[in-house]
């Protein structure tokens, strides 16, 4: 494995992050790149993308960076693994913005840790609860995370398995769903994967109640939750069980739907007892007009971020159709599916 990690640095630098990347790459060897114009390509290295916001949010060299990685299509960072370092000037924006970054990096073809991120807002509280948990200061917390997050990217050896299996959740209906449709064209080309399919049906889950933390655990070491139901008697176990998990998600509202999004929130309990690092998340998305971009990003925030769960280089298909069936009238159908169950395959089963 090479020692050599690139810095992806737009803007300037703070103080802050200044000693927060001193304090991480301890012995490693780093290639820093702080103009757009020396961006280029990069094929399977590990990068830090590393942002201060200022009090606005808005970053033009950040966005100048994107802009460059974007354009430079599906492959410009192939094969390339990475984490997120964001620093904020308030309480603002940190979190967007890692959403925004992690979503044109992944479209790029890089793939992610679970949790990819050290996320430092301006006072910093954001951190509390972990440096209550290492009986650490703020500052020590953030040093500590960023040396955690630079050994796990360091480290990292993507699980591959003989026989793996794929858990697929959706809460659409068969008759009508456009996405449901698009998943089908999926599923015939993955022979060599084992799937088990749960459709949590309209009304099925209660939302999180919104346990204290303490009765949450509790339950979760059982690997149960406050409610029961579907969540505990099917879900819960078949996540345990599965290597990857692909989330079927319409659009609703420029949102994942109440049901999908139910569910997530109930996996507190489970993740408050087992990690998801070692399980890939993917998803189908699909709107009627625009913004399946928004949902990738809920995604990327919700089981990425703050769940763990690993992303793929180009974890997300998104497509659009409107009315029942539209989305067979996609030329393209059969070759996107084709390709997205390739992908699924490749990133599950060992060769
Ligand atoms: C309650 C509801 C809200 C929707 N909101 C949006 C939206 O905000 N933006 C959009 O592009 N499509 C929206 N749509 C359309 C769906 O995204 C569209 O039907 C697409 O085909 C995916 O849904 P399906 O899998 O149920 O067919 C909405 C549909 C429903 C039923």
């Amino acid at each position: 494995m090479s020692d050599l990690i690139h810095i992806l640095c737009p803007g300037n630098i703070s103080p802050l992050q200044q000693v927060v990347h001193h304090h991480s790459l301890q012995n490693l060897k780093s290639h820093w790149i702080t103009c757009v114009e020396n961006l280029q390509p990069l094929e399977n290295q590990k990068i830090v993308f590393s942002i201060s916001l200022d009090e606005t949010g808005i970053s033009v060299k950040l966005w100048e960076f994107l802009h460059e990685i974007a354009r430079g299509g599906p492959q410009y960072f192939k094969g390339c693994s990475a984490v997120i370092f964001v620093f904020g000037a308030n309480e603002l924006f940190t979190k967007s913005i890692s959403q925004q970054l992690i979503y044109y990096l992944n479209q790029a073809g890089v793939s992610f840790i679970g949790r990819p991120l050290l996320e430092a807002t301006g006072s910093m509280q954001n951190l509390k609860h972990m440096a209550l948990s290492k009986n650490l200061d703020l500052y020590e917390t953030c040093l500590i995370i960023s040396q955690e997050l630079m050994t796990r990217l360091m480290n990292d050896c993507p699980p591959k398995h003989k026989n793996p299996h794929l858990l697929v959740l959706h809460a659409s209906n068969w008759d009508t769903s456009n996405t449901l449709t698009l998943w089908s064209h999926v599923k015939d080309h993955l022979g060599e994967i084992n799937i088990k399919e749960i459709h949590i049906e309209n009304g099925a889950i209660k939302d999180c109640i919104g346990c204290p933390y303490k009765t949450c655990s509790h339950y979760g070491q059982q690997d149960r939750c406050y409610y029961g139901g579907i969540v505990v008697s099917d879900i819960y176990p078949a996540i345990l069980n599965c290597h990857g998990l692909l989330l079927l998600c319409p659009n609703y509202n420029d949102a994942i739907s109440a049901n999908m999004s139910a569910m997530i929130n109930r996996l507190t309990a489970l993740f408050r007892k087992t990690a998801f690092y070692d399980k890939y998340l993917f998803s189908i998305i699909v709107s009627g007009h625009s913004g399946s971009d928004i949902i990738a990003k809920q995604l990327i925030s919700a089981l990425s971020i703050n769940k763990t769960f690993r992303l793929p280089h180009h974890f997300a298909i998104m497509k659009t159709a409107n009315d029942p069936g539209d989305i067979e009238k996609n030329p393209d159908l059969t070759h996107l599916a084709q390709g997205f169950a390739q992908h699924i395959v490749t990133t599950l089963k060992h060769k």
